[in-house]
């Protein structure tokens, strides 16, 4: 069995960071996200992945990524070039796959599991794809599967206004390669998408089976820098304390903290776990709960909660930054004594600034 991970997509949900890099390097506790697609690949045995990429500055996931090795892994890269849907996507992998069986994963999607159990048995069973499900309160905005009381799968619709069912299709599935006929008979969608949704109706309409798994624990798309930020914080409820930087006298942590080598937790301070703080950090001030700090980051006289940093960023704020999710570079500075009379910015399109 084969990978197929999916990292194209404009990312426009989470512009400006989408600007400056793909939207499956966003780091999850200080970790990009599409790096949990790939361990949980090879924490299901399968070390021959395919890395889709699409046209949003692919070779900022080729840098990080490499050949896999660091993973464990063995990566191949394609290009879908312009995204014309998942259905797309998936075909441009038809080489690649061959005549194995494969799992898709979409790059931005990251699940508590993993799939090991979703897989087991796939090979050997007669059903020609699985689908990862998961209940879900709002079904219109995913794909939505209808099950017979056997699990099996007889209907699917992409984001029904009225949906049959609450089961969502998770972005994760198993495909046998009878898959990319399937896909040459689809027409693009309403939204001028390729829908693998439609490519598995295809299936099912063709007399294939297929299989549903229901998925417990939890599953987030990172579309929107909310589904970020709440992924952040359901990570880092995993993390286990580890402290390798300096952490100065009359500093008091608390719960479950990570501090990077060469980062140091000046007098004063006061961090409150679940939180993760990278490599060469200065950090005075308040870290609080379900905050993710990236490696070369200044935190001076400042408080800080429920937020990611991805890094290289000096913040001296003099109110709490809460919910937040700052890209490379960013600098917040507010933290002089005498008030300036206006307010001074430089932010990128589609900025969004909460004073
Ligand atoms: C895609 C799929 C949808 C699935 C979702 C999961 O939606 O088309 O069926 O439920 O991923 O994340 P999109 O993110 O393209 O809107």
């Amino acid at each position: 069995m084969k990978g197929v991970i999916l990292s194209g997509g404009h990312g426009t949900r989470l512009r400006p960071l989408t600007h400056t890099g793909p939207k499956q390097l966003i780091p999850i506790a200080n970790k990009p996200v599409i790096d949990y697609a790939i361990e949980d690949l090879r924490d299901a045995g399968i070390t021959e992945i395919g890395i889709i990429l699409g046209t949003n500055m692919p070779e900022k996931i080729k840098e990080a990524l490499g050949d896999g090795s660091r993973f464990g892994v063995k990566i191949t890269y394609i290009m879908q070039g312009e995204p014309k849907g998942l259905a797309h996507a998936a075909k441009t992998a038809k080489d690649f796959v061959g005549d194995d069986s494969f799992v898709m994963y979409l790059g931005d999607n990251i699940l508590k599991s993993g799939i090991e159990e979703f897989v087991s048995g796939f090979d050997e069973s007669d059903f020609t794809s699985r689908l990862l499900l998961q209940e879900v309160e709002d079904p219109r905005q995913f794909g939505v599967a209808e099950l017979n009381d056997e699990g099996k799968i007889i209907h699917l619709v992409e984001k029904p206004e009225h949906p049959k069912s609450n089961l969502a299709l998770v972005g994760i599935y198993l495909f046998k390669s009878e898959i990319f006929n399937a896909i040459d008979k689809i027409k693009p969608s309403w939204r001028d998408e390729l829908e693998i949704t439609d490519a598995i109706q295809k299936l099912i309409d063709d007399g294939f089976d297929v299989d549903s798994f229901v998925v417990e624990g939890w599953w987030k798309d990172t579309g929107k820098p909310e589904d970020v930020l709440d992924a952040n914080q359901l990570i880092l409820e995993t993390i286990k304390t580890d402290i390798k930087g300096i952490v100065e006298d009359d500093v008091k942590i608390k719960g479950r903290v990570v501090i990077g080598e060469n980062s140091i937790i000046r007098s004063g301070s006061v961090i409150k776990g679940p939180a993760i703080i990278g490599k060469n950090c200065e950090i005075k001030g308040y870290v609080g709960p379900y905050t993710s700090i990236g490696d070369n980051t200044k935190l001076i006289e400042s408080e800080i909660d429920s937020s990611i940093i991805i890094g290289n960023s000096l913040i001296c704020s003099n109110r709490r930054i809460t919910e937040s999710l700052l890209g490379l570079n960013s600098k917040i500075t507010s933290c002089t004594k005498s008030y300036p009379k206006g307010r001074s910015f430089v932010i990128g399109e589609n900025s969004i600034v909460k004073l």
